[in-house]
C-alpha cells in the first residue's frame, strides 16, 4: 500500500464496477469512497472535499453529464474522470466541455485508469498550486502597492512640511507678513477650484501661494519691516523678491511650474507689473491668480499707515482693475467666490495643506506689499 494520494470519489450504479474501481484506486494509494447514484455522489460532494471523482456517465437518474455540471457550480478545481460502457463521442466532447480531465471507456484497463486517474489529480494539484500562488502574487502586489502608497504619502508630507518651514523662515524674519502665506495658498486654492483646474494645477498652486514672497528672505529685515514707505532703491530691492524667490526655489527640479508661478505673481494683466513686465496669457494662470489672492489679502490686512480695507471696499478694486491689473476672468470667478462666501455659501475649504501657518492677522506690512 502506497502513502495516500488524495480522496476520490467512486461514483457508478453497478456495485462491482464501483468496488473494483474503489479497491485499484486505493491499492494505489488513494483514500475511495463510492457513490451508487450522482445524487448520493452530489450530497457527499456538497458535504466533503474530493480530489478526484471517478463517474460513470449512464446512470438511472441524474446522469453522469448533468452531475459534472451540477459539480462544477460549486468546484471548479477537482479532476473528474468519466467512464462509459457505450462509447458516445458527443458524450464525451460534452463532458470534457464542462471540464471533464478524461474519459475511460468499459470494459476498464486497470492500469489505464490508474495513469489517468494520476495524471488528473496531478494536474488539479498543479491548477490550485498555480490558483494559490497567483492570490500570493496579488496579495503581495496588492501590499507593495500600500506600502508605495504609505511611503508616497509620507514623502508628501514631508515635502509640504518643506515648503511651510520655509514660509515659517520668512515669516519669523518679516513680521509684518504673518499668515500671509498660508492664506494667499488657501485662497487661491478656492480660486483653482472654481475654475475647476485639475488636481496637479491646485496643488502646485498651493505650494505657489506657500512660496510666492519666499524671496524677501534676501532682503534686510530693515527694508521689510520698515513701518513707514520705502525709498526709490529699497522699493526696487523689494520687487526683485520675485526673482530672488524663483532662484532659491530653482535647485528643486519638482517645483518647476511653481517657479513660474511665483516668479511672475507681480506681474499685471496689461504688462504694467514687474518683474518682467508680462501681460496677458502670456503670465502662467497660477501667477495670474496668486496675483488676485495676493492682492486681496494685502488690502484686507491691517498696515502701519491704514487699517484693513473693508470687505466691500477691497472687493471693489478687483472690479475696477479687471482687465489692467488682474485677469478678468480670475477676477471674476474670484469676485463670484467671495460672494458666495458672504453669502453664507463658501467654497468647501482647500483639501490639503488647510492647516495655516498662522491664525493671526497680520499687525502691519510694509508699504509696498502687495
Ligand atoms: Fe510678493
Ligand atoms: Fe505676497
Amino acid at each position: 500500500m502506497e502513502e495516500e494520494r488524495g480522496r476520490i470519489l467512486v461514483v457508478d450504479d453497478e456495485p462491482s464496477i464501483r468496488d473494483l474501481v474503489a479497491f485499484k484506486l486505493s491499492d494505489d494509494g488513494y483514500e475511495c469512497e463510492k457513490a451508487g447514484s450522482a445524487e448520493e455522489a452530489l450530497t457527499m460532494v456538497a458535504q466533503g472535499h474530493y480530489d478526484g471523482i471517478l463517474s460513470d456517465i449512464n446512470m438511472p437518474g441524474i446522469d453522469g453529464v448533468e452531475m459534472l455540471r451540477r459539480i462544477r457550480m460549486s468546484d471548479a478545481d477537482v479532476a473528474v474522470v468519466m467512464m462509459t460502457g457505450a462509447p458516445d463521442l458527443s458524450v464525451a466532447l460534452e463532458a470534457m466541455r464542462l471540464g471533464a480531465y478524461d474519459f475511460l471507456s468499459k470494459p476498464l484497463n486497470l492500469d489505464v485508469l490508474s495513469l489517468t486517474v494520476d495524471r488528473a489529480v496531478e494536474k488539479k494539484v498543479l491548477v490550485k498550486q498555480n490558483r494559490e500562488y497567483q492570490r500570493n502574487l496579488e496579495s503581495m502586489v496588492q501590499e507593495r502597492t500600500q506600502q508605495l502608497n504609505q511611503a508616497n504619502d509620507d514623502l508628501r508630507n514631508l515635502f509640504i512640511g518643506s515648503i511651510k518651514a520655509l514660509a515659517q523662515a520668512l515669516e519669523a524674519k518679516d513680521r509684518y507678513t504673518q499668515g500671509h502665506s498660508a492664506r494667499v495658498a488657501e485662497e487661491s486654492v478656492r480660486i483653482a477650484r472654481y475654475l475647476s483646474l485639475s488636481e496637479d494645477e491646485i496643488q502646485n498652486i498651493w505650494i505657489a501661494g506657500f512660496l510666492h514672497d519666499i524671496g524677501k528672505i534676501g532682503i534686510q529685515e530693515s527694508v521689510l519691516n520698515k513701518p513707514g514707505r520705502l525709498d526709490p532703491d529699497e522699493w526696487e530691492l523689494v520687487k526683485q523678491h520675485p526673482v530672488f524667490a524663483a532662484r532659491i526655489l530653482e535647485p528643486i527640479e519638482e517645483l518647476g511650474d511653481v517657479i513660474e508661478m511665483v516668479r511672475y505673481h507681480h506681474e499685471h494683466f496689461d504688462g504694467k507689473g514687474y518683474p518682467e513686465g508680462l501681460a496677458g496669457a502670456d503670465i502662467p494662470l497660477g501667477a495670474r491668480i496668486l496675483a488676485v489672492a495676493d492682492c486681496y489679502d494685502a488690502l484686507t490686512s491691517e498696515r502701519p499707515y491704514r487699517g484693513a480695507v473693508p470687505e466691500e471696499e477691497a472687493l471693489k478694486v478687483f472690479e475696477d482693475c479687471s482687465g489692467t491689473q488682474f485677469d478678468p476672468v480670475i477676477a471674476s470667478a474670484f469676485l463670484s467666490c467671495r460672494r458666495e462666501c458672504s453669502n453664507g455659501h463658501p467654497e468647501p475649504a482647500p483639501s490639503f495643506g488647510t492647516t495655516p501657518l498662522h491664525d493671526a492677522r497680520p499687525a502691519a506690512a510694509p508699504a509696498t506689499d502687495a
